[in-house]
C-alpha cells in the first residue's frame, strides 16, 4: 500500500518535473531563435550597407587616381628614361593626400588588361593602373602603378559601431574577394538575460495556474471520496451525490451555463451534502418521522457542507452556494429562509435536481418513484419552476448525455 501510494506520487511529481523543463526548453528555444533572428538580420543590414559603400568608395578613388596621376605625360616620360625614383616620388603623395591609402609603387610588371583591376592581398586591396599620357593612351607595356589601400580603415570608417572585421580566408563574402566577420558574438550578455527573463515570465503564471488546477482537482477529489465512502455505509444514498452532479450538469448547460461556472456547479453539486457526515448514521437512516430535534439536526448540513468548503482554497469560493441548497423559492427552506432570486442559481438548480434524485433513486424502505410522477411533484413543490420545466423538457436526453471530461474526476474506489 505504502509503496502503490508513494509511485502514485512520485509519477505525478515526475511529471510535474517534465512539464517544466518542456516549459523552460521551449522558452528558451523561441526566445533564442526571435534574438538570434533579430541579429542575424541587423548583421546582414549592416553587411549590405558597409559594402555598397565600400565599393562606390574604392571605385572613386580608382578613378580619382588614374585621372590624377597614371594619365600623365610626365610621369610616362619619367619611367621611360628608367627616372624610376624620380617617378616613384611623383606618386607619393597619393599616401599623403588620400585617406586609407598605405602606400603607391611601381612595378616592372606588364600592366592589368581590364581597365579596373583591383587585387586582394592577404586583405589589403591593390589597385592596378597602367601608365598612359595625359589623354589615357599609349599605355607603358612593362610597368604597373600599385595603390595599396588600408581595407580595414575603410570598413571602420564607414560603419564603426558593426564592428567587422576583414580576415585573411574565414568569415562572409564583402567585397573584392575579401571575407569579413564580426567582432562580437552574436549574442550578448544581455540577450541570456532577456532569456532568463522571458522563461520566468512564462513558467511561472503556467507553474501557478497549474497548481492552482492540481489543487482544485485534488481538493474536490479528496472530498468527493469522503462524501462516496459515506455514503457506501449510509444504505439510504449510495451515489445520490455522483448522480446529483451529473443531472446538476445536465440542467445546468441546458439553463446555459458554460466553461467554469458549469464545472463549479458540478463541484457544488459533487460536494453538497458533505456536511452530513456531522449527522449521526441513526437520524439518517431512520426510516419514520423525526422528532423536532432531530430535523433540527438534519437541517444544519447545508451550513455545515458550506463550512467545510470554507477551509479549502479553492472550493471556498462554491461554500453559498452548498450553503442553500435547501432553500425553496417562497422562504420555506433552510438554513436562512432565502426567497426567490436570494438564493444563487446554482442552488436552485441543485435543489431541483436534489430533490427529483431523492424521489427517482433507489431506497431500500421504498420503491423508487417514477419520473412522471416525480416531475409532477416537482411542480407542486416551491422549487424554481424555470429549471423544473428545463428538467422535465430534456430529461428523455439524460440517459445518453456525454457529460464535460472533468465531470468524472474520480480514481477508481473499491466496489
Ligand atoms: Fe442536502
Ligand atoms: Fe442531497
Amino acid at each position: 500500500m505504502e509503496k502503490t501510494k508513494s509511485s502514485v506520487f512520485g509519477r505525478i511529481k515526475a511529471k510535474g518535473l517534465i512539464q517544466g523543463l518542456v516549459i523552460v526548453v521551449l522558452t528558451a528555444s523561441v526566445v533564442f531563435g526571435i534574438i538570434v533572428g533579430i541579429r542575424l538580420d541587423h548583421r546582414k543590414a549592416q553587411l549590405l550597407e558597409t559594402k555598397a559603400a565600400f565599393v562606390t568608395i574604392v571605385a572613386m578613388d580608382w578613378t580619382a587616381f588614374n585621372d590624377g596621376y597614371f594619365s600623365w605625360n610626365e610621369l610616362r616620360r619619367n619611367i621611360q628614361e628608367g627616372q624610376i625614383a624620380t617617378a616613384q616620388n611623383q606618386i607619393l603623395d597619393i599616401v599623403y593626400l588620400y585617406p586609407f591609402v598605405k602606400s603607391a609603387s611601381l612595378e616592372k610588371r606588364s600592366p592589368p588588361k581590364d581597365s579596373q583591376a583591383i587585387e586582394n592581398k592577404d586583405g589589403d586591396l591593390r589597385l592596378l593602373f597602367s601608365i598612359k599620357d595625359d589623354y589615357g593612351n599609349s599605355p607603358l607595356e612593362d610597368w604597373t602603378a600599385i595603390v595599396s589601400l588600408n581595407s580595414q580603415d575603410l570598413v571602420d570608417a564607414i560603419l564603426p559601431q558593426a564592428g567587422m572585421r576583414i580576415t585573411g580566408g574565414d568569415g562572409q563574402d564583402f567585397a573584392y574577394g575579401l571575407k569579413v566577420s564580426f567582432v562580437e558574438p552574436l549574442l550578448l550578455w544581455s540577450d541570456y538575460l532577456i532569456v532568463f527573463l522571458a522563461i520566468f515570465a512564462v513558467s511561472f503564471p503556467v507553474h501557478l495556474v497549474g497548481s492552482r488546477t492540481s489543487r482544485f482537482f485534488y481538493e474536490t477529489k479528496g472530498l468527493e471520496s469522503i462524501i462516496y465512502l459515506f455514503e457506501q455505509t449510509e444504505k439510504e444514498a449510495v451515489s445520490h451525490s455522483r448522480r446529483v452532479a451529473a443531472l446538476a450538469v445536465f440542467v445546468g448547460e441546458k439553463m446555459g451555463f458554460r466553461g467554469k461556472r458549469l464545472r463549479n456547479l458540478y463541484i457544488a453539486a459533487l460536494l453538497h451534502d458533505i456536511g452530513k457526515i456531522a449527522v449521526s448514521s441513526e437520524i439518517l437512516q431512520k426510516t419514520g418521522p423525526l422528532s423536532k430535534d432531530e430535523m433540527a439536526i438534519v437541517q444544519k448540513h447545508p451550513a455545515a457542507s458550506a463550512a467545510i468548503l470554507l477551509n479549502f482554497q479553492e472550493l471556498a469560493a462554491l461554500s453559498p452556494i452548498v450553503r442553500s441548497h435547501h432553500e425553496r423559492m417562497d422562504g420555506s427552506g433552510y438554513p436562512d429562509g432565502l426567497k426567490g432570486d436570494e438564493i444563487p442559481e446554482e442552488s436552485r438548480i441543485i435543489a431541483v435536481v436534489d430533490v427529483f434524485e431523492a424521489l427517482i433513486g433507489t431506497r431500500p424502505y421504498r420503491d423508487p418513484v417514477h419520473a412522471a410522477e416525480a416531475f409532477k411533484i416537482l411542480q407542486q413543490t416551491p422549487l424554481d419552476q424555470k429549471i423544473v420545466s428545463a428538467l422535465i423538457a430534456n430529461y428523455d436526453q439524460f440517459a445518453s448525455f456525454k457529460a464535460p471530461r472533468w465531470a468524472v474526476p474520480y480514481m477508481p474506489m473499491p466496489a
